[in-house]
């Protein structure tokens, strides 16, 4: 990308291979993951210095380290969230403290489809807010990236989960996840989504609303968030996938009956290696062991990038969207 503005500006370029400096590897790149974030930095809604190759996770093959690595060895199969040189590429450079080994048996396709959406979705339902079987949870865009892998989280730790899909498309894929029919809401079905989803929310939790609201898309669903939650809950504004919620009035958080808001983001969640490789332990051995699955939505070549930010900025994705080399 040359300069910032709509899918149009990703453009297939030849570069020279990079080179490792200290503590780096270079990966040959076998497949990125597509995340939200790219299309925010494409957009310009987070600004970055041009000319800029997008990408912030993948999984790929070690063939050249940098001075000083001593944790990775040459042919080593590792994945990365958010260390690496741009990932739409055929050949990365990542930071050997951050690179996560990929476990025999796990193919890099599905290796690239996690860092950023299962470390995700682990720090939203183990540590932002831990889920238990007391609890009750609202899991927006649950046949999506962040939100299948979440909603299996939670389920798995036992607590009363409500999901919204954007249309009745998507409630098969959720239903698959062990999500209950009457416990998914369809938020095409509803007249005013800020009056109708909370009482939907309430309808299914005693009238009492919910422990916390997982809330990735934002602009369009902040206030029902808010709406939704019970009496100290939490809201947990993760992102924006419909724009940015605009500056509000802490009273809000009096209003709704002293609740909790945060704006948490990965990076503050892997902050140490050994966090970042706690989180990624525990997403891969659910994989390995069939507790956790992931569902690949759309697979894309290199050059068609521009596609794979239409598919998932225009909501028509499900799962994650993966890019190959
Ligand atoms: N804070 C963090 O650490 C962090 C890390 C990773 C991702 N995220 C955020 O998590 C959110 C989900 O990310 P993801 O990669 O897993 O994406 P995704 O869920 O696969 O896609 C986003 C979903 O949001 C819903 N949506 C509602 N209104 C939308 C609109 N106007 N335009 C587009 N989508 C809309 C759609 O689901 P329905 O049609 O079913 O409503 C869509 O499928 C994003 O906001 C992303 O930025 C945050």
């Amino acid at each position: 990308m040359n300069r910032p503005g709509g899918p149009g500006v990703l453009r297939l370029t030849k570069a020279s291979a990079p080179n490792a400096g200290p503590g780096q590897v270079v990966v040959k790149v076998a497949a990125a993951g597509v995340n939200f974030i790219d299309t925010y930095r494409r957009s310009g809604v987070y600004r970055i210095p041009f000319p800029h190759t997008p990408g912030s996770e993948g999984a790929g093959t070690v063939e050249s380290l940098g001075p000083d690595v001593t944790t990775v060895r040459l042919g080593d199969r590792i994945a990365w969230a958010n260390s690496a040189t741009g990932s739409y590429a055929q050949y990365a450079v990542v930071d050997a403290a951050q690179a996560i080994p990929v476990p025999t048996g796990l193919s890099l396709e599905i290796a690239a489809a996690l860092p950023l959406q299962g470390l995700t979705a682990d720090y939203l339902t183990h540590s932002t807010y831990r889920l238990g079987p007391e609890d009750s949870a609202l899991i927006y865009a649950a046949a999506g990236g962040v939100g299948q892998l979440a909603t299996q989280m939670a389920l798995a730790a036992g607590t009363r989960v409500i999901t919204t899909v954007g249309s009745p498309a998507k409630v098969g894929a959720v239903e698959a996840l062990g999500v209950a029919a009457s416990q998914i809401i369809t938020l095409s079905a509803l007249a005013n989504l800020a009056q109708d989803l909370p009482a939907a929310v309430r309808q299914r939790t005693d009238g009492l609303g919910v422990n916390v609201a997982y809330d990735g898309i934002g602009k369009d669903t902040f206030a029902a968030t808010l709406a939704s939650l019970r009496p100290r809950g939490m809201a947990v504004l993760y992102g924006g996938a419909s724009g940015q919620v605009p500056p509000f009035d802490p009273q809000e958080l009096n209003a709704h009956g002293s609740l909790y808001l945060t704006r948490p983001k990965l990076d503050d969640y892997i902050a140490t290696p050994a966090e970042l490789q706690e989180r990624a332990a525990r997403v891969f051995d659910g994989i390995g062991t069939g507790s956790l699955k992931v569902s690949i939505g759309g697979r894309f070549p290199l050059a068609e990038a521009a596609a794979a930010h239409e598919a998932i900025e225009s909501r028509q994705s499900q799962g994650k969207i993966i890019l190959y080399t």
